[in-house]
């Protein structure tokens, strides 16, 4: 097999032979797999068993991502928060410590103050680009990264962190959600645990939600331990449609990214912004770092601007033709969102109000020409 995403995303998880020849494997419905005799049932030695754990769709499925993550054990969830979840319990247990990234999706901040915190998993952030030995404690069990970060964008030096989480015996876990398999390779820069947000680039059609957790040989007997006691699973119609997403995933990301670089460069030189947040920029401070690791950026990035008031910020997000205001991202269409961002030790200061863009596939230059009219509004307004 060719080492090339590209050619993986399209070629992996076909099981053609069992299916009269169809290209991708059908949607496969099962709670009950039957088994010819007694014998067999004890034996436990069928490739499906009982429909959580998994059919052939979701074996398709986890087969594509496996090649392309490198991974030795793929566990699908039913969305991206379920995955960081498991990935956490995969590792952590009561009485040890979680050194999260202080940038990270915020509802994996919530998940760790509000619930983890109950079963006894205590958590402290750290900023995104530090040197993380002097965040370790001696019961630190693992460190999560998030890069770029949440909202703001930050790339982490993930092989650096690696090489001091693992001096210190914790394991790396990676929401990798912003850059896919595709862009990044989180197992071979030596992270232990690549989370994804399938919902977003993978599925990329607005119309699934779905996460998985790929592992590296260390852990993967306890995900695949972890993702069978806590009964997590993804059903056959969202397995399907992950799967039918990988295959253009390559494509969909080349234009993602010439048009979310195309939309940066262009707000980049306009009066009423302060900062564009995108690595692929080369004013970016995170530049050099997603350069040297990154083969490529998504079409999210964020827009600071110039102070400005809630109603002018109306003026501009509310009359935007291409620009769907909503939460989410990583599907066909042009998206556009208020974001609030909240640290826990590194605060990180604007003067005016902060936006998340997703660049969809529509035509650039509609896409500027929407913007421009935007910042027209927003002057006038
Ligand atoms: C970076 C990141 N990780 C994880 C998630 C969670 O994914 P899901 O909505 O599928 O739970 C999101 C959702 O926006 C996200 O932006």
């Amino acid at each position: 097999m060719s080492d090339k995403p590209e050619t993986k995303a399209v070629s992996l998880g076909r099981m053609s032979d069992s299916h009269f020849g169809a290209v991708n494997t059908p949607v496969y419905r099962a709670s009950t797999i039957l088994y010819p005799d007694l014998a067999a049932l004890k034996a436990n030695k069928q490739p499906y068993t009982y429909g959580r754990r998994g059919t052939p769709t979701t074996r398709s499925f986890e087969e594509a991502i496996a090649g392309l993550e490198g991974a030795a054990k793929v566990a699908v969830c039913t969305s991206g928060l379920q995955a960081i979840g498991l990935a956490i319990l995969s590792v952590c247990g009561a009485g040890d410590h979680l050194l999260m990234v202080d940038s990270c999706y915020e509802p994996t901040r919530i998940l760790c103050e509000r619930t983890l915190k109950r079963f006894g998993i205590e958590t402290s952030y750290y900023p995104p680009t530090d040197d993380i030995a002097k965040h370790l404690r001696p019961n630190t069990r693992a460190v999560f990264c998030e890069s770029p970060g949440s909202l703001t964008f930050e790339v982490q030096d993930i092989p650096a962190i690696v090489k001091t989480a693992h001096a210190a015996g914790a394991m790396v876990l990676m929401d990798n959600t912003w850059a896919t398999p595709v862009f990044f390779r989180p197992l071979a820069h030596g992270v232990d645990l690549s989370i994804q947000a399938a919902t977003k680039y993978v599925g990329g059609h607005a119309d699934v939600m779905l996460g998985y957790v790929a592992a590296n040989e260390s852990v993967a007997a306890r995900l695949h331990e972890t993702h069978g006691n806590l009964g997590l699973f993804a059903s056959g119609d969202d397995c399907y449609l992950g799967l039918r997403g990988l295959r253009t995933l390559a494509v969909r990301l080349a234009r993602h990214q010439e048009t979310g670089l195309a939309l940066a460069r262009w707000l980049q030189a306009r009066p009423e912004i302060a900062r564009i947040l995108h690595p692929g920029l080369e004013s970016d401070p995170g530049h050099a770092l997603w350069k040297r690791d990154f083969s490529g950026a998504c079409g999210l990035f964020g827009v600071i601007l110039k102070p400005v008031s809630d109603a002018a910020v109306a003026a501009f997000v509310d009359g935007l033709q291409h620009f769907g205001i909503g939460y989410s991202w990583g599907g066909f269409e042009s998206l556009i969102v208020p974001a609030h961002i909240s640290r826990t030790v590194s605060a990180f200061h604007t003067d005016g109000p902060v936006l998340r863009i997703h660049a969809g596939l529509e035509d650039a230059g509609d896409l500027i020409a929407d913007l421009e009219q935007g910042l027209e509004r927003l002057k006038a307004s």
